[in-house]
């Protein structure tokens, strides 16, 4: 069966389930969700943990004591782990025009302030991964935004907020969450490669990597099995947020399994690895919305299918990976061979120069990409 256990990982947005339904078009269709009744009602569906923004837990500053102490009771009662936090920089009418990157300087430092707090309580709670999605930081206009120094300032928060976690001691690494577009036209570190090369020009790059979405990623049309192998080959698959998108429109931000479902099985497969042993091994988290046609009990029915799906497509992935059919049609299509170098240690470039190559021969020859992709739809689609 698919119950989740704790080994498994999962971990969620206290923002997912406690999404209101507010659209551009129209208000809440649900009523507050107190994020400590969510805390408790996501352990009993099986979440091992949860992460929040600041303003999700913590909105308002009279009863922030009061909140934190009920919030720590419901850790300790559940046994739930908060395993990453971030900072609404996004939602106050001060961050329209940006955050870190805004033009404005005293909105920079107040943004920068606003982290630096979080981070604080980040420790206190034991997260150890912090992310930052920029979805401000951005413009719909040309001349209005100096993309250049607003990476420069990118760059600088980044650089102060590493010095700073190195001063206090604490154990917590950065992870920039890329992101196309919305709710600014078009955002900075818009993809998972943006988002890596910024951070190659950090004063401290180890201690900054990814929180890949899905979503995002699949906006810009892109393979998000790909992005996120890509990042782990840097070594910086930090943490990701799964859901589900079809294709390049809105932000549909679907239960993981909607959508792209096809998407999602590689995904997975990804996350294991993809055949290598370089897999991801962090928590499995859930950022998605409930869609606003439901109530109650259709947010808690998307939030255990969240669960549900991806321990679905992992069985599906392992069998894919495990049968010899599927072992042949690898060795068929030379996959493993893709690890040998092309140039042996004792060989030189000459070497390859002098070789005679079969041309005509190598261009007629087979790949059976067709058959192993087969193997794995038919996997996927529960007939093997
Ligand atoms: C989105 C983003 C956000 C961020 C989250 C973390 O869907 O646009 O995923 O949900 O992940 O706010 O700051
Ligand atoms: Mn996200
Ligand atoms: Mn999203
Ligand atoms: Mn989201």
């Amino acid at each position: 069966d698919y119950t989740p256990s704790p080994e498994d990982k999962f971990s969620f947005g206290l923002w997912t389930v406690g999404w209101q339904g507010v659209d551009v078009f129209g208000p809440a269709s649900r009523d507050l969700l107190d994020p400590v009744e969510a805390t408790y009602e996501l352990a009993e569906l099986g979440a091992s943990a949860v992460t929040f923004h600041d303003d999700d837990l913590l909105p308002d500053e009279a009863k922030r004591g009061a909140t934190l102490e009920r919030f720590e009771k419901a850790l300790s009662d559940t046994g739930l782990a908060v395993e990453m936090v971030t900072t609404n920089l996004f939602g106050h009418p001060v961050f329209k025009e940006g955050a870190l990157t805004a033009n404005n300087r005293e909105v920079r430092r107040h943004a920068l302030a606003k982290v630096l707090r979080n981070v604080d309580l980040a420790a206190s709670l034991g997260a150890k991964t912090f992310v930052l999605w920029g979805g401000r930081e951005g413009a719909e206009h040309g001349a209005a935004k100096d993309v250049q120094a607003a990476l420069d300032r990118y760059a600088e928060s980044l650089n102060l907020l590493c010095a700073y976690v190195k001063d206090r001691g604490y154990d917590i690494r950065f992870a920039l969450e890329p992101k196309p577009n919305e709710p600014r036209g078009d955002i900075l570190l818009p993809t998972i490669g943006h988002a890596l090369a910024l951070i190659s020009e950090l004063d401290e790059p180890r201690m900054v990597g990814l929180n890949p979405e899905v979503g995002h990623e699949e906006m810009a049309g892109l393979n998000f099995a790909h992005g996120i192998s890509q990042a782990l080959w840097h070594d910086k698959l930090f943490h990701v947020d799964l859901n589900g998108q079809h294709g390049p429109r809105f932000d549909q931000d679907l239960r993981f399994g909607a959508g792209n479902l096809r998407g999602a099985f590689w995904t997975v497969d990804a996350l294991l690895g993809g055949g290598t042993t370089n897999a991801y091994d962090g928590y499995i988290h859930f950022d998605y919305k409930p869609p606003r046609a439901e109530a109650m009990d259709g947010v808690w029915d998307s939030a255990r299918s969240c669960m549900r799906n991806y321990l679905v497509l992992r069985e599906r992935v392992q069998a894919f990976r495990a049968d010899p059919a599927v072992h042949a049609a690898l060795e068929a299509a030379e996959v493993a061979t893709l690890r040998t170098p092309t140039l042996a240690d004792d060989e030189s470039l000459d070497d390859l120069r002098a070789a005679t190559y079969d041309v005509e021969g190598l261009a007629a020859r087979s790949v059976g990409l067709e058959a192993l992709d087969q193997l794995a739809l038919e996997h996927l689609m529960g007939l093997r």
